[in-house]
C-alpha cells in the first residue's frame, strides 16, 4: 500500500527503528525490493533519483512505484530522493509520487530555508511530505557532486531553525558519511545525530549508507536516524551478479535468464540491511 513518507517515518520513530529508502533504477531492483520488503514484512521507501528518472521516464516510474505499492502488503512510500530542480519536484507530485525530497543543500542557509519553503507549501497543499538537506554530503549521487572540501557537518542549532522554519517532515543530515564507495572506512559522527535528534522534532535521515560497517548503522539508529539510503550496494550487487552470470554463460542472451538471478541477488542485499535496520516486522495493515 502507497503511504507518505511522514507516515512511514512517524511509525518508525514510534517504534524506534530505521526505514530502509532503497534507489530504484529499473523494474528488477523494484520487485528486489519489494520482494525483500514483503517476505520480512518490512515498511520501505523506494526513491527514484531525477538521473534515475531521466533514463527510465518518469510516467514509467511513477507507474511501476505505485503498481508494486498497491500489489505488496506492506507499506511503501514512492519517493524523490536529492531532488535539485523545483520543476522536476513539481513534476513528482504531479505524477503521485508521495513523498519529495528537495536538496538546496548547495545553497547558504536562508536560500536553502527559502527554496525548501517553497516546497514545501506546495507539497503538503496536497499531502505529499517533504525530506531536506542541511550540511554538505560528500560524494556523487547522480547529478550532486560534494568534493571532499566541501563537505559540511550538520550544525545542531542551525537543524533546529532550518526545521522549524522550513516546517519539513524529515532532515538529511551530513554527519561524516559519504555517496558512492568508501576508501578507508567512514567515520560517523554519532554524538552529532543524538546532539541533532535533540533539537530537531522531525526523524533523521542518514544518506550514503552503502558500506558503513553494520554496528555503526545499528548505533546510528539507536541515536535518532529513522531513515537510512542505500544505492551503491545494490548497485554494486546487481554488477556482481551479472558480471559472474555472463562470464560463465558467455553464450547466454535471454535478457530474463540474465537479469534473473540478479534480481534474487538484490533482494537478499536488501533483506540483510532491512534486519539491521530493525525494520524487519514492522510493517502495519
Ligand atoms: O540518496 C541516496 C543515498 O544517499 C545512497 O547512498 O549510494 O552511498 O548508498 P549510497
Ligand atoms: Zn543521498
Amino acid at each position: 500500500m502507497l503511504v507518505t513518507g511522514k507516515e512511514i517515518l512517524a511509525h518508525a520513530d514510534e517504534h524506534g527503528y530505521a526505514v530502509g529508502a532503497f534507489n530504484i533504477n529499473n523494474m528488477e531492483i523494484i520487485q528486489a525490493i519489494a520482494k525483500a520488503a514483503e517476505d520480512l514484512q518490512a515498511p520501505v521507501i523506494l526513491q527514484a533519483s531525477q538521473g534515475a528518472i531521466k533514463y527510465a521516464g518518469i510516467d514509467y516510474v511513477a507507474a511501476l512505484g505505485k503498481l508494486v505499492a498497491e500489489r505488496t502488503a506492506v507499506p511503501i512510500a514512492l519517493h524523490l530522493d536529492h531532488g535539485t530542480d523545483f520543476e522536476e519536484i513539481i513534476k513528482c507530485i504531479r505524477y503521485g509520487f508521495s513523498s519529495v525530497m528537495i536538496d538546496a543543500s548547495k545553497y547558504p542557509l536562508e536560500e536553502n530555508i527559502a527554496r525548501t519553503k517553497d516546497i514545501v507549501r506546495i507539497a503538503h497543499s496536497v499531502g505529499v511530505s517533504v525530506e531536506a538537506e542541511l550540511g554538505k554530503i560528500g560524494g556523487t549521487e547522480d547529478q550532486v557532486h560534494v568534493s571532499d572540501a566541501e563537505v559540511t557537518y550538520t550544525d545542531p542549532e542551525e537543524a533546529r531553525i532550518f526545521v522549524e522554519e522550513t516546517g519539513i517532515d524529515s532532515l538529511a543530515i551530513a554527519v561524516g558519511t559519504a555517496h558512492g564507495i568508501y576508501k578507508g572506512e567512514p567515520k560517523v559522527d554519532l554524538d552529532r545525530i543524538a546532539e541533532i535528534d535533540a533539537a530537531v522534532s522531525v526523524p533523521l535521515v542518514l544518506h550514503g549508507s552503502s558500506g558503513v560497517p553494520y554496528d555503526t548503522l545499528r548505533n546510528a539508529v539507536a541515536r535518532g536516524i529513522r531513515k537510512i539510503n542505500i544505492d551503491t550496494d545494490i548497485r554494486a550487487t546487481f554488477a556482481r551478479t551479472v558480471g559472474a552470470f555472463t562470464k560463465e554463460h558467455p553464450e547466454e542472451i535471454d535478457p530474463r535468464k540474465i537479469l534473473g538471478p540478479a534480481r534474487e541477488a538484490m533482494s537478499e542485499t536488501v533483506k540483510e540491511k532491512i534486519q539491521v535496520f530493525g525494520s524487519n516486522g514492522k510493517a502495519w495493515k
